[in-house]
Order: C-alpha cells, then structure tokens, then sequence
C-alpha cells in the first residue's frame, strides 16, 4: 500500500502540488516497444482541462516526456511526464491561509500532517488528476492493443438524468461534442441551462459519470482482495469529490429478486443479461463491464457560507478564485484514467495467472 503510489505491475506514481513547479508521473512497467507521443499525451489532458463555460481558469498543459520513450517507442524503463504549472495565481488563495474551506480537505489534512499547502488545495486539489491522466494516456493506448476501449460520460447532472446507452436519445457521438460531455443534445442545452442558473446563485452542483469498458476478455481480476470491482471502486473512489459507485445494476439489484437479476451464461459464452456489470466473483466475465460513479457538488462556491478559521472563530464567507460550477464532466476523463490503469494492470497480472 502506497498513498502516491497505483498499480502492482503497471505501477503509476504522482506527484506535485496545484500551485507547486510542476505536477506529474512516473509509469513504471509499461512493457517496452509501445508507440507513443507528446501529443497523444496532450490531447488526454486536454480533455480535462477546464472550458471558458463551466469553470474559467485557464491552465496550460504542456507535457514533457523526460525518460523513459525513445525514438516514439517506450522502452521498458521508468517514463517519466511533467508538466509545468504556468497559471498559479496563488495570491488568489492567499485569504485561505487560515480558514478551512466547508467540503474541501483542508481541515482533515492539517488534523493528519499538522502543516498544510493552502495554494488551491495543493496535493488535494483537481489538478493532481491531470497526472493520472497523463500516465493513463499510455495505459489507453497499451489497452487499444488487445481491442480494449473505455468510454465514460456524464450521465447525470444538476439533478438532470441523462439517458442511459440503451434508451432513445443516447448518442456516444454526442458526448465529446458537447462541453458537459452529456450524450445527448437535448439533455446538453437543458442541463447547461440549470448551471447558469447556479452560476449566477454563486453555487455549485454535482452528478454522475458511467462507464462502459468493451473488449475485456473473461477472466480479469484477482480475487480475492484485488476483485476486478474492489480494484475499480478504489481506482474512482480515490478522485477528488467521488462520493460513491455501483456497478451494473447496482443498488436497484438490491430491490430485485433472484431470478429477476442473475446474469447466467449461455454454451457460446454470452450472456441475455448484465446486471452483474461484467464482473462475477471478482473476475471479468467477458461482458461489457459497466458503472456509475457520483461526484459532489464543487465544494468551492461563491456563496457565503460559514467558515471555520485557525482560530477556532467561525465567520462568513465566500470562497474566491477561479472555480468550475460543476467538475462531473471534467471528471469524465480521469474516470476514462483511473478505468484505464486498473485494467492495463490486471491484463498484465493475467499473463502469469495460469500455465
Ligand atoms: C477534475 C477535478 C477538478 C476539480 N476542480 C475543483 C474546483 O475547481 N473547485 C473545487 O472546489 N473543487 C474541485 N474539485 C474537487 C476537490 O478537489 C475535492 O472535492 C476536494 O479535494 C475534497 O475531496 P473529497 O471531495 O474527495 O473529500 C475537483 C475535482 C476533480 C476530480
């Protein structure tokens, strides 16, 4: 167990602060021979960065490859990605030295290292994210190899559901050409419509990210502390402001009746139903695998609200800087990520499983 550290073979480190030099990776044991570039990279952390409509700070992401990947080929060493933190406007947060902002990780991280980085949250902060995405951005090309892909969308949002990929209105074309990353147009214009109105209230909202994994074969996952599922809910659960998970039919399963939700296999291999989300006893089963995770509202809003200082005083206030009104479709990508290191890593575990 290590707190910056993910991955058994596939292992990912992060590092840096939101308003430190830079933040980055190192991806150690990326089989060697994998074609990848800077701008593959970029455009990963593209996605997640934040647009002029639901947030409005603008950060650079520049990759630089500094080891690891020669002539576009990675070598089997350490790879190591930076990139440098051009925007830190940190006088923004120079108010928050001494207060602990309500639903951010200030409070509980002085209470555990009794000396913190205020400057945007530092280690907590959003931005740490762009790290993991950077090193998913290799793991997602590694996976394209065995056919494997990973789509996520925002599938709820400011208490507005999004269809689901089996009803009418669903569009997987929709979902990157829209900013809140919702797949369909109908559910984009009304739901960007509510994050005006909470813009304006200077509040925030939250919602939900799916996430449909194709191309896994059965067998995936190692039971019995590393299940497939236990692996991808720690994986989501460890991004800032995920407040829950459920897979395939999730917490409804726990309303219907056996014979209502088994997912039992034909002779082919195949199964009529997922209720399961592709994962039986831990273990892919060669479905789709399939979960819905839930996000907070952006703890950061404009309106006043009480806030306890170093003091022990507690005041009014609003929390200023450049914030998202809503972060669930910037989470959509590091969902894509964390999604990504999990199953490059169980497919690499799977090849010494069995003889
Ligand atoms: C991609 C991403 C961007 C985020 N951006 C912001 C932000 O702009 N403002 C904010 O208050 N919280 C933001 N957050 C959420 C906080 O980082 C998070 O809620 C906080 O660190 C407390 O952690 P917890 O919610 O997991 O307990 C972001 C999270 C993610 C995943």
């Amino acid at each position: 167990m290590s707190a910056n550290t993910f991955g058994r073979i596939f292992r990912v480190t992060t590092f840096g602060e939101s308003h430190g030099h830079v933040v980055g990776c190192v991806v150690d044991g990326c089989p060697a021979g994998l074609e990848i570039s800077v701008d593959e990279i970029e455009k990963e952390l593209s996605r997640r960065r934040p647009s002029a409509y639901y947030g409005s700070r603008d950060e650079k992401d520049t990759p630089e490859i500094l080891s690891g990947v020669f002539e576009g080929k990675t070598l089997g060493s350490p790879i190591a990605i930076i990139v440098r933190n051009a925007n830190q406007e940190s006088r923004d947060y120079d108010e928050l030295k001494d207060i602990y902002r309500p639903g951010h990780a200030d409070f509980s991280w002085e209470a555990k290292y009794g000396f913190r980085d205020h400057r945007g949250g530092g280690r907590s902060s959003g931005r740490e994210t762009l790290c993991r995405v950077a090193a998913a951005a290799i793991a997602k090309k590694f996976l394209t190899l065995s056919g494997i892909t990973i789509r996520a969308w925002t599938s709820s949002i400011a208490g507005l559901a999004q269809p689901s990929p089996n009803e009418d209105g669903f569009d997987f074309d929709e979902i990157e050409r829209n900013l809140l990353r919702v797949p369909s147009k109908k559910g984009a214009s009304e739901a960007m419509v509510k994050i005006e109105e909470l813009r304006g209230e200077g509040d925030s909202a939250g919602g939900t990210v799916s996430c449909l994994i194709s191309g896994v074969p059965a067998g995936l996952g190692e039971p019995v502390f590393d299940k497939m599922d236990a692996r991808l809910a720690a994986a989501v659960l460890s991004i800032g402001a995920c407040k829950g998970i459920e897979f395939g039919a999730g917490f409804a399963a726990a309303l219907m009746k056996g014979s209502e939700n088994n997912d039992a296999p034909s002779p082919d291999g195949k199964f009529a139903t997922n209720n399961c989300g592709g994962v039986l006893g831990g273990i892919s089963s060669g479905q789709e695998i399939f979960f819905r995770a839930a996000f907070k509202p952006t703890p950061s809003i404009l309106k006043p609200q009480k806030v306890l200082d170093r003091n022990g005083n507690v005041k009014e206030a609003a929390i200023k800087g450049r914030h998202d009104v809503c972060i669930v479709p910037r989470a959509v990508p590091v969902v894509e990520a964390m999604t990504a290191l999990v199953i490059a890593d169980f497919l690499l575990l799977s090849r010494c499983a069995k003889i």
